[in-house]
């Protein structure tokens, strides 16, 4: 560190202050010679850099750069070590081209399959992506280079993304959408955040005091710097004032203008400026410390690319036809083949280094084989059916067809959300005119988020599905095809049967401005699970070309308490012929709760490389929060006394054994009873009970006389009902209003006084 961040906050006047916090460039901020602040460089990210020469124009051609999987794949690997190594890889290409921070990684939701900017997204869940969050930006900023975690927060589709006001409840925010934001700010220190376009309940998330200020900074304990999303600024004294310090991109003099004239008339209080401008120095400064300009090895990156594709590929299906056995005439069908489609459109878009062509690959590892190629489909949406037919007589002159089929790349980008989850009308017919000709039919999918398949998975022997696969990705296929690399990415979202089935169809992505997250907590498979509505592949789904055993599930304690959390264990023999990965996901169950919960959630999860015949011993932390859920009465995570089933999956579907703990909550829970509680809340309340024991019979008593039931006649009255029940769903003020004649003070007045008693104790 060189600058003394006081001393220069001290020297620095209210037009220099006002400028540092709006960007100077597209990607750079204000710098102040006369006070030695260098300017700071930021480009995009999220799976490679994208450093475009600063001409003022968002869209010019970027420097080379590896193209890595993009995130939806980087999951799929399940891999902390793989994408931390190449959050490394993505620090050194930054560092050579003198960039201080990078614009990722993403960390929504995949709230819909439907958004368009899913490939740049993890999962649908939150506790996985926050793992690879962490992953990506420990990797990143161990190299000296920043991060910036977007898009902040409940950005989960395209579709007026600058405007939409996403109505999400306290608790569906918490649980949901704000932990992998919150995994990885706590646990990995991005140097920066970047809030989202859109609102948040009504508010921008540029401007949301609540979201900026009191969850990331003060809760969370963010000490770098917010920047907003490309544009995301409405008010930048609102934005200022609620914790946005950095406006990009500039140059803004209005926006300078607005700050400088909002100190001098007391609207926004220098204090906040002051804030603000710290935060940026600290970050420019760390930059700054970082060497620049040292080449990066271009092989070695393209090689890592390599390994993360391979280990992203998801096999999800194979009747045995995998991997390929010796085939002397291949049909290779599909102009992805020869034309990969290996990344999405928008902010992220790379300049690769260079690209593998999957046919090429193919070629290399086939041997004496003789691959013949049909284009199979058009690039864009229409329909060719002599396309087919050329594809349908190749497959048939053949031992094995592959289908190589991509969503067209205008499909999913950033900007606008995807229609529907199905392939084109010509990729449908392809695949299923040539599966009908050719038994050994495999079909590998490149998209970055689920399509549907009903209409032709069962022709087909095997599907992979191969994600946005970076510039590498056509070796990997090669590789997978043909048994050098044994499948191990799973799933980390639901496939769906259909796009009527996902948990969000009736709320996505809105309308009149507006998107209510009308599924609340039952996101992905917490709904599909609660629902039992039957799914294509599920979540965590991934086959190998070996197979697993799961054995001797056990926990550190059968009871225990929720600060100590809990360790288990379980055992994984590889029991195939081949060496292979496996995946273990740890769910938990909670047997019972005051608020719904979902039937399981992921808590935990392992990658284990087994050689034939091995086992191995996978341990796993779990900790309060892996059983606490989010109380909107409380406002906090809440853990309550109770049992818990420990579930080792394969999937979120194929679970492989389970034991039982018991969880002692050590929480001092104030009590929420209130004036409109019923009687059953006062007693199910522990302090409530006792409190209100003394005077329940009586209370009851004069109620059922009110109600023509007999003295003591509590289970039924006159009026063909359980009056008990009927109480119990009774606030105690309006039982006691009911016979207000006949008490000594006013019905408010006794449950005043008894509420007094239970804040007593
Ligand atoms: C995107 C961000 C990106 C920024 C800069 C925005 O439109 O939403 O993810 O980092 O542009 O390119």
């Amino acid at each position: 560190m060189s600058l003394d961040i006081a001393a220069t906050v001290a020297q620095m006047t209210l037009e220099e202050k006002a400028a540092l916090c709006t960007g100077a460039s597209s990607w750079t901020t204000t710098p102040i010679d006369r006070l030695g602040v260098p300017a700071l460089l930021v480009t995009d990210g999220p799976h490679g850099i994208r450093r475009v020469p600063d001409t003022g124009s968002l869209g010019a051609t970027a420097l080379p750069a590896t193209c890595f999987p993009t995130a939806s794949a980087m999951a799929a690997t399940w891999n902390v070590d793989l994408i931390h190594a190449v959050g490394q890889a993505l620090a050194e290409e930054a560092n050579s081209m003198g960039i201080g921070v990078v614009l990722g990684p993403g960390v929504n939701m995949k709230r819909s399959p439907r958004c368009g900017r899913n490939f740049e997204y993890y999962a649908e869940d939150p506790y996985l992506a926050g793992e690879m969050a962490v992953a990506l930006i420990n990797g990143v900023q161990s190299k000296g280079v920043g991060t910036s975690l977007k898009h902040y927060a409940a950005n989960n589709q395209e579709t007026r993304r600058f405007t939409i006001n996403a109505v999400v409840d306290e608790r569906t925010l918490h649980e949901i959408y704000l932990p992998a934001f919150e995994a990885a700010v706590k646990r990995a220190r991005p140097w920066t955040v970047m809030c989202s376009y859109n609102k948040i309940n009504g508010t921008y998330g540029s401007e949301h005091r609540q979201l900026l200020t009191e969850i990331l900074k003060q809760d969370w304990g963010f000490e770098g710097f917010v920047v907003s999303d490309w544009g995301a600024v409405r008010d930048r004294v609102k934005a200022l004032a609620g914790g946005l310090d950095l406006e990009m991109p500039g140059p803004k003099p209005s926006r300078v203008q607005a700050v400088i004239d909002a100190v001098h008339n007391g609207e926004l209080d220098e204090a906040a400026l002051d804030e603000a401008v710290r935060r940026i120095l600290r970050i420019v400064d760390k930059a700054a410390a970082t060497p620049k300009g040292a080449e990066f090895d271009v092989d070695a990156h393209h090689a890592l690319a390599r390994r993360v594709a391979a280990e992203a590929i998801v096999l999800l299906k194979n009747d045995g036809v995998l991997p390929l056995q010796q085939p002397q005439r291949i049909a290779v069908i599909g102009r992805s083949a020869k034309e990969p489609h290996f990344q999405g459109g928008g902010s992220s878009h790379i300049n690769p280094t260079r690209v593998d062509s999957p046919f090429d690959e193919l070629q290399k590892l086939a041997g004496d084989a003789q691959l013949t190629y049909s284009e199979g489909y058009p690039a864009g949406l229409e329909t060719d059916q002599a396309l087919i037919d050329a594809a349908v007589q190749a497959a048939k002159a053949a031992d094995v067809a592959l289908l190589y089929i991509a969503l067209p790349g205008s499909i999913e980008s950033e900007g606008y959300d995807r229609d529907n989850l199905d392939l084109t009308e010509q990729q449908v017919a392809l695949i299923k005119a040539v599966c009908a000709a050719q038994p050994h039919s495999v079909v590998i999918l490149n998209s970055g988020s689920a399509v549907v398949m009903n209409e032709w998975i069962d022709g087909a022997a095997a599907v992979l599905q191969a994600w946005m696969m970076g510039q590498a990705g056509g070796g990997a296929i090669a590789g997978v095809l043909f048994g050098a690399v044994n499948p191990s990415g799973k799933l980390t979202e639901t496939f769906p049967l259909r796009l009527v089935d996902t948990p969000s169809h009736l709320s996505f992505p809105g309308g009149h401005g507006e998107v209510r997250y009308g599924e609340d907590i039952f996101i992905g498979y917490r709904y599909y699970d609660a629902r039992e509505v039957p799914v294509l592949f599920p979540f965590g789904h991934g086959l190998s070309y070996t197979q697993f055993a799961y054995s001797n599930l056990r926990a550190s304690a059968t009871t225990f308490k929720d600060a100590d959390g809990l360790t288990v264990s379980v055992d994984v023999t590889n029991t195939g012929a081949v060496a292979g990965q496996e995946i273990v996901q740890i769910y938990v169950h909670d047997h019972a709760a005051e608020l719904v919960r979902p039937p399981k959630e992921l808590k935990g999860f392992a990658k284990v490389a087994l050689q034939p015949g091995e086992t191995k011993t996978v341990q796993i932390a779990l900790d309060f929060r892996a059983f606490a859920y989010y109380h909107p009465g409380y406002h906090r995570w809440i853990t309550e006394d109770g049992d818990f089933d420990i579930l080792a999956g394969a999937s979120a579907s194929d679970i492989r054994d389970k034991i039982t703990v018991t969880l002692q909550s050590t929480l001092e829970l104030p009590s929420l009873l209130n004036r409109e509680s019923t009687l059953g809340d006062w007693m199910a309340d522990p302090t409530g009970r006792t409190i209100i024991e003394p005077v329940r019979q009586e209370i009851v008593g004069g109620m059922m006389r009110r109600m023509g039931g007999g003295e003591g006649d509590e289970e039924s009255g006159a009026i063909g009902m359980d009056v008990l029940g009927f109480l119990r769903e009774t606030p105690l003020l309006s039982i006691l209003h009911f016979q207000e004649g006949a008490l000594p003070q006013s019905p408010e007045e006794i449950v005043d006084g008894l509420l007094a008693q239970v804040q007593g104790g």
